[in-house]
């Protein structure tokens, strides 16, 4: 069709990811590319935090500290799953929405924006020839963590992107036909 669908048809999430991940300047259009995603009122909610190299220490700590602390977990094998979790990929963005009090846009919806702009972070790294994948669990969409990001409860942390390099084949896109998913009204 054109090549920004077939971009966006054929990205996958990927798991095993190793370095190099994507150059600063490489970065800088991926969050151009994010800031467009669409926003009601132009309230710009969303934030990133970028974390590589010592950085995943710091999250690695903060992943640790929250088991311990706020899952109230003693398992030992089950708190180093948690603390190492940052070490799946080179590079992990925190994505935050900042909310807002307005008339017309409701959280939820700021959320959404946030949302998108994952979205158009993991076509623009999958466009740039790097991996990705969204990931969520405990530590996203919970009100317990933003503390030891040093934030209140206007923020609200959405997902988390992993980034680097895909190791291994690439996966089989899923064969799904439009019909089961897509009601036409003539
Ligand atoms: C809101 C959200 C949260 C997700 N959380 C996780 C997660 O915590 N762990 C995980 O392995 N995949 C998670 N996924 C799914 C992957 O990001 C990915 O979409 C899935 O593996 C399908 O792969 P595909 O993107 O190649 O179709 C999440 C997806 C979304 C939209």
């Amino acid at each position: 069709m054109n090549d920004i669908i077939d971009s966006i048809v054929n990205r996958v999430s990927n798991k095993n990811l190793e370095l190099p991940y994507p150059s600063d300047k490489e970065m800088q259009a991926v969050y151009n590319a994010a800031m467009r995603a669409p926003d009601h009122a132009w309230l710009h909610p969303t934030r990133f935090i970028e974390i590589k190299g010592k950085g995943l220490d710091k999250l690695s700590r903060i992943f640790e500290n929250f088991a311990i602390n706020d899952m109230n977990l003693e398992n030992e094998l089950l708190i180093n799953k948690y603390k190492n979790a940052p070490y799946r990929a080179p590079m992990v963005l925190v994505a935050m929405t900042k909310k807002q009090e307005h008339p017309k846009v409701p959280k939820i919806e700021q959320m959404f924006s946030t949302a998108a702009a994952m979205q158009n972070v993991l076509i623009s790294i999958d466009s740039l020839g790097y991996g990705a994948i969204w990931r969520s669990g405990i530590f996203a969409l919970n009100n317990k963590i933003l503390k030891y990001f040093k934030e209140d409860e206007n923020s609200e942390i959405i997902g988390y992107i992993y980034i680097g390099t895909p190791v291994g084949k690439k996966k089989k896109i899923p064969d799904l036909k439009i019909e089961d998913y897509v009601n036409f009204w003539n």
